[in-house]
């Protein structure tokens, strides 16, 4: 036992050697910040082991395999391996341009990973772990072809959600067998589906309970992570379909006769199955450590003793995927005698602006933007390590952006450090010649203590948060002993003052250098220190600093309001550009799979028939109803907005004044007849401005194709509607 309360494992850092994982993104859309935020928070996990000294290897991969990727490639007509391949390659260029530096990020569909997967579910095979079943699973009559996971839509037994193909990502979050999804319909033809009777491979994952049980006991990491599982084994564990009807994916391995229970002539026996995605991606987890072991040689790094012997796993996850990684995980590890996770850090989802990202709606801040405007990495990911805890829901805004960047970037940490080393340097030279006061000493040894304490809870925040308070320190220090009084005056104190000072931003370097990697080696280099603040550890906090540097320069600026207002502008401009047509949904969240928004498209949605939501459930009182202003209006001229394909600017009377209304209808009407139309209009929406014209109020309509609103008798233009 630990000294860490009710921790089963040594504290880090640990004599073996550490690997941190983060969950694999499926290998199939452009990335966006709500995607970074499991990304940030394991680099910046394993970066702060590092600096603990902790071995350490930091590994993911793109899933390259299952429907995310299948069903999409066929929506753009192209082979899956390629486009796979094609997104994996622009996410390994990504990642390091926010300071994510992978020791190895490979993908699923490379050899290594496929001799692992093999030997894996080989052994799961030996050792009796795999029967074969006959089950129901979804088919397009048709098409006559059979709809594995996100080939169909429908809806959740457990809970009634609208679920697509393994999971209930909209409900109750739980991952569906094959055959569970009640009214099945095909999201490639729109075609209702039906069950037809099929033979699978399944994992005997309820036999391994008690292993599970007291993994569990043992499991460290974030509360979500050791908690929920708990309520699936008290359910009961159901068996694990491992094997898919699809033509994309490793097939599954001959094991000729290995079956123990295989019946007789089963329906589809014969026919290739391919290995369920979700076995052969954490394998990745193994493969791409075995890649990095492979590049560095087994002296500087060996997996085997990290995934066979008993080395740290520490798995950084969406917390969409918590099931998979405390349950089918860890028994596939069990059974084929790997070394179990001993951590799984699960975030919370992130929205934007306080509803979900949207992929199809544009609604995101797509990782290359967020880049292209300009913004130091640095910036976000402080915002998404510091914001909430790893497991809390984080918004971002344009505003909260700034906030906490002009507050506490600039404010605190930059302020704290450009002041102190401008004065050092002008009066010193650098580091004035003076011991370190006990005082500061001691707050630098409790940063380093509040940084290990929040590497072993597992706390990404907290890791931030430990130098983030030492620099606040730092300028309530100087402030408090007003160094400019005392040059001339008392040289000897002023020395001592700027000494400690100096080395508070030496501390804030090494500490912070896991939430701002970039900065923090600017910072390291104004003070002179050679190499890589990555390579120190956090004993170097109180080394002392070289004896001469030269000016410092600003490490964080300033965001201005307008730069957020254009920065709202561009985004509002684009999701309407990009919702035309549908402004009465609501907005989706469209996160799932490695538990971050996901860029999986939603063309699945197109050919569909329209579904109808269900009627909110949430009621609103008449006063708040009252609060919307609708008038009757009438459409007095459209014009066509030229660079936005779907907007018209409409001119509207509404009886007391003729209002700008900028409205999708373009695709959908014919421009010319909208003049004389009535229409309904909330007049007392917020002004916004599309494409550089005012959109004051908003034009009720229907559906997909924008049918307006209109009234049948004579209530005059301005008449309110209620
Ligand atoms: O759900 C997902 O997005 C998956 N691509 C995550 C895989 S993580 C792992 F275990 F491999
Ligand atoms: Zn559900």
């Amino acid at each position: 036992m630990s000294d860490q309360d009710g921790y089963a494992h040594e504290p880090f850092p640990t004599d073996g050697p550490a690997v941190v994982t983060c969950g694999l993104p499926y290998a199939n859309g452009d990335l966006h910040i709500g995607h970074l935020r499991t990304y940030v928070g394991g680099d910046v996990y394993s970066r702060a082991l590092e600096s603990l000294g902790q071995q350490t290897a930091f590994v993911s991969g793109s899933d390259m395999h299952g429907t995310p990727i299948a069903v999409q490639a066929i929506e753009e007509g192209v082979d899956p391996e390629a486009f796979a391949l094609e997104w994996h390659e622009q996410y390994a260029e990504t990642f390091p341009k926010f300071g994510v530096e992978f020791d190895n990020y490979g993908h699923t569909h490379e050899e290594t990973n496929r001799e692992l997967t093999y030997e894996i579910v080989e052994r799961l095979e030996s050792e009796g772990y795999v029967y074969e079943k006959e089950i129901k699973v979804a088919w397009d009559p048709v098409d006559d072809q059979p709809l594995p996971d996100r080939y169909v839509e429908g809806t959740c037994p457990y809970c009634g959600a609208d679920a697509r193909g393994d999971e209930c990502d909209e409900g109750c979050g739980r991952h569906l067998e094959p055959g569970e999804i009640e009214d099945p319909v095909s999201t490639i033809s729109g075609n209702p589906a039906e069950y037809r009777d099929r033979t699978h491979k399944f994992f005997r994952v309820s036999e391994l309970a008690d292993y599970l049980d007291g993994f569990l006991d043992r499991l460290e990491g974030t509360s979500n992570a050791r908690n929920q599982p708990r309520q699936w084994l008290e359910d009961g564990l159901q068996d694990w379909c491992i094997t898919r009807d699809l033509d994309w994916g490793f097939d599954y391995p001959d094991v000729s006769g290995a079956s123990p229970e295989e019946g007789d002539a089963p329906p589809n026996a014969g026919d290739d199955l391919v290995l369920y995605v979700w076995v052969d991606a954490p394998i990745e987890y193994v493969a791409s450590t075995k890649q990095y072991t492979e590049r560095v040689g087994a002296d500087e790094y060996d997996w085997e003793e990290v995934w066979k012997d008993d080395g740290e796993i520490v798995h950084v996850i969406g917390r969409d995927i918590i099931q998979h990684h405390t349950i089918f995980w860890p028994a596939m590890l069990e059974v084929a005698e790997y070394a179990e996770p001993r951590a799984v850090m699960a975030s919370g989802f992130m929205t934007l602006g306080g509803k979900g990202f949207s992929t199809s709606r544009d609604r995101a801040v797509w990782a290359e933007e967020y880049l292209d405007e300009g913004f130091h990495p640095d910036l976000l990911r402080y915002y998404l390590a510091t914001n909430g805890g790893f497991q809390q829901d984080v918004d971002f805004s344009w505003e909260k952006f700034r906030d906490r960047v002009n507050n506490e970037l600039v404010g605190t940490v930059g302020n704290f450090l450009y002041r102190s080393l401008l004065f050092a340097q002008r009066n010193f030279e650098g580091t004035p010649d003076a011991e370190v006061s006990d005082d500061v000493e001691e707050r630098i040894e409790r940063a380093v203590d509040e940084f290990r304490a929040g590497v072993n809870d597992y706390s990404v925040r907290a890791i931030g948060e430990a130098s983030v308070s030492l620099a606040r320190f730092g300028n309530e220090y100087i402030q408090r002993n007003e160094p400019w009084n005392l040059v001339g005056e008392d040289d000897e104190r002023a020395a001592q003052v700027i000494r400690d000072c100096v080395q508070i931003a030496k501390a804030v370097a090494v500490l912070f250098e896991p939430v701002a990697p970039g900065t923090s080696q600017r910072l390291w280099e104004q003070i002179d220190e050679e190499g890589s603040v990555h390579d120190v550890t956090t004993d170097e906090a109180l080394e002392a600093p070289p004896r001469e540097f030269g000016p410092p320069e600003e490490l964080y600026e300033k965001i201005d309001e307008e730069r957020v207002e254009e920065l709202n502008a561009k985004l509002d401009a684009r999701v309407a550009e990009a919702t035309e047509g549908d402004a009465d949904e609501p907005d989706e969240n469209d996160e799932t799979g490695d538990g971050s928004a996901d860029a999986d498209p939603d063309a699945a949605d197109e050919g569909t028939d329209p579904e109808l939501e269900p009627v909110e459930s949430e009621r609103v009182s008449f006063e708040e109803f009252q609060e919307l202003d609708l008038r009757v209006g009438e459409i007095t001229a459209a014009d066509p907005i030229e660079d936005a394909d779907k907007l018209v600017q409409l001119m509207v009377d509404i009886g007391v004044e003729t209002r700008s209304i900028v409205a999708g209808l373009k695709q959908l009407h014919d421009v010319d007849d909208l003049p004389g139309t009535r229409v309904v209009v909330v007049a007392n929406l917020e002004r916004a401005e599309l494409f550089g014209r005012e959109s004051n109020g908003m034009v009720l309509a229907a559906g997909d194709e924008a049918d307006l609103l209109t009234t049948h008798g004579d209530a005059a233009l301005g008449e309110r509607v209620r």
